[in-house]
């Protein structure tokens, strides 16, 4: 991809520049492309990112990035060593902006008020305090992490009470819509930025240097200013319209392969509806990825607090939606081969939580296989870009019956000599693969579950597969309620 750090503030000298120097504070999925593309557009602008994990910040520095994003490596060599470091040393960096980012994880907390549910915001905390601790001259903090509605009230808190003689601070909310896989291009060319701030003359200023900074890329119209809890609450929001409308598809997904519709054929129909739109109306094994579920379960726990049970419950079942389509797709496995797959070899295609990643974080991958290995199969797993130990890890973590799981590092060995493939994550790769050849080193018969419907269901039948998919009734389910029911 060429390089493109057109500008589009223009005349604007080192002096008369609002920010000069940005910390950014978590070099993860967020913070790591996000100041790329920064260091990339604003070339005036020293870009420092800084993580308290050495390895991650070594992975940055290297040849290796620690994250696969399309687009991406160019861009870091590109810019690092110009203006964009990466960095363990988080005080140098601190002290020295003007501008500092907290893009650390906000996890969902695993113990104590809120379990499950609630945001952990421990880390923006630490963030917040060491800021305070090391600071002596004032700053523009910017919550880029999705955190629950008035966080921002606490990051101004903890700064208050722990802020040096004469230092001031202005906390912004500028959540980050980036999608992983695309994330180089949503950033370059965002549907909106988003900046949130207090409605003051000093709240006022500070939105206008963060606006000037995305100015040098992004049209003007395209930067939303609004106040600090409409921006916090939009982001929370906007994820979850967004996997309302994945849960709303699998829901007709399943009366779909009861009915004999096709999910494909109702989707094309209703996104043809400019009110309605084409987009994320893609049926599928279910919504994986470190935000949709964390987010949701965040407003579900919010709306309880605020005692709006009905809004919790609303939410709530786009979150118990996916996690029935998730074990339906496995039932649908088992009951597909027999009802049993006990001493089964099983390949499962791709362990991302979508494409264009190596990122497992809620990949539905992780549920199925946990079904399947309950079952008593064998697994045998292939992605492109997910980490042997990472599936590894995953598959660990919690009671899921003696782990019989073998990594492959080629398509065609994960196949052979397998009862079935299962597709998990729709890899474009996938596409290309000689399925006579994987077909005729596998076990008869053979079976193709495709859980991301993307391959050729007819070209895969003629071959001889037994295929099924998601939202379609396959002519043996059909044969099944006509006959046996
Ligand atoms: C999401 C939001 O899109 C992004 O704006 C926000 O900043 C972070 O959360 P991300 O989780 O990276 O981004 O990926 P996204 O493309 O939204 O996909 C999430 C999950 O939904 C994936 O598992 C994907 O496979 C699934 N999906 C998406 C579907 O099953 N069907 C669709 O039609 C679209
Ligand atoms: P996200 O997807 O939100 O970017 P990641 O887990 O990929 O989340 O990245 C978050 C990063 O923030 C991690 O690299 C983690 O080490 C870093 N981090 C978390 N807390 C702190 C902290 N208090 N100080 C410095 N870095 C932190």
């Amino acid at each position: 991809m060429p390089i493109d750090n057109s500008q589009g503030v223009t005349g604007s000298t080192t002096e008369q520049a609002p920010v000069r120097k940005i910390a950014c504070i978590g070099a993860g999925y967020v913070g790591g492309p996000t100041c790329s593309i920064l260091a990339l557009k604003c070339p005036d602008v020293q870009v420092t990112v800084v993580d308290r994990n050495e390895h991650r910040i070594n992975q940055w520095n290297s040849n290796k990035l620690p994250i696969y994003e399309p687009g991406l490596d160019e861009i870091v060599q590109h810019c690092r060593g110009k203006n964009l470091f990466f960095s363990t040393d988080m005080t140098t960096a601190l002290k020295e902006a003007d501008l500092i980012f907290i893009s650390v994880n906000t996890p969902t907390k695993t113990f104590g008020l809120g379990k499950g549910r609630a945001a952990d915001l421990k880390f923006v905390e630490s963030c917040a305090r060491l800021i305070a601790e090391v600071c002596d001259q004032s700053k523009i903090v910017v919550e880029k992490s999705t955190v629950p509605v008035r966080s921002a009230a606490s990051i101004i808190n903890i700064l208050k009470a722990n802020t040096k003689a004469g230092v001031k601070y202005q906390v912004l909310s500028n959540p980050e819509f980036l999608a992983e896989g695309t994330a180089v291009s949503d950033l370059i060319s965002p549907d909106r930025v988003l900046i949130g701030g207090e409605n003051s003359d000093e709240g006022r200023k500070a939105i206008r240097a963060l606006s000037w900074i995305y100015q040098h890329w992004v049209p003007a119209d395209k930067i939303v200013t609004t106040n600090t809890w409409s921006s916090e609450l939009s982001k929370l929001a906007a994820n979850a319209f967004l996997a309302q409308r994945i849960s709303s598809i699998n829901a007709i997904s399943a009366l779909c392969e009861s009915t004999g519709a096709d999910v494909s054929e109702v989707a094309k129909a209703i996104g043809l509806d400019s009110r309605l739109g084409p987009k994320f109306l893609q049926a599928s094994v279910g919504f994986g990825g470190s935000c949709f579920q964390k987010d949701i379960l965040n407003l579900v726990y919010i709306s309880e607090s605020l005692n709006l049970p009905n809004v919790a419950a609303y939410w709530q079942q786009v979150i118990d939606m996916n996690e029935y389509q998730k074990s339906r797709f496995g039932q649908r496995i088992v009951s597909g081969m027999f009802n049993t797959i006990s001493d089964k070899h099983i390949a499962i295609l791709g362990f991302a939580f979508k494409k264009n990643t190596g990122d497992t974080r809620e990949s539905p991958a992780i549920c199925v296989c946990k079904h399947l290995l309950e079952e008593g199969a064998y697994l045998h797993i292939y992605d492109p870009k997910v980490e042997k130990e990472q599936i590894m890890q995953d598959l660990s973590e919690e009671n899921c019956g003696a782990i019989s799981v073998s990594i492959h590092e080629d398509p065609y060995d994960a196949a052979r000599g397998t009862h079935a493939l299962v597709i998990c994550t729709e890899w474009d790769q996938f596409l290309e693969y000689d399925y006579k050849r994987m077909y005729d080193s596998m076990m008869k018969p053979a079976f193709i579950f495709d859980g991301r419907k993307i391959l050729d269901h007819v070209a895969l039948s003629k071959i001889g597969f037994h295929v099924e998919t998601i939202g379609m009734r396959t002519s043996q389910q059909y044969f099944y309620t006509l006959f046996c029911q």
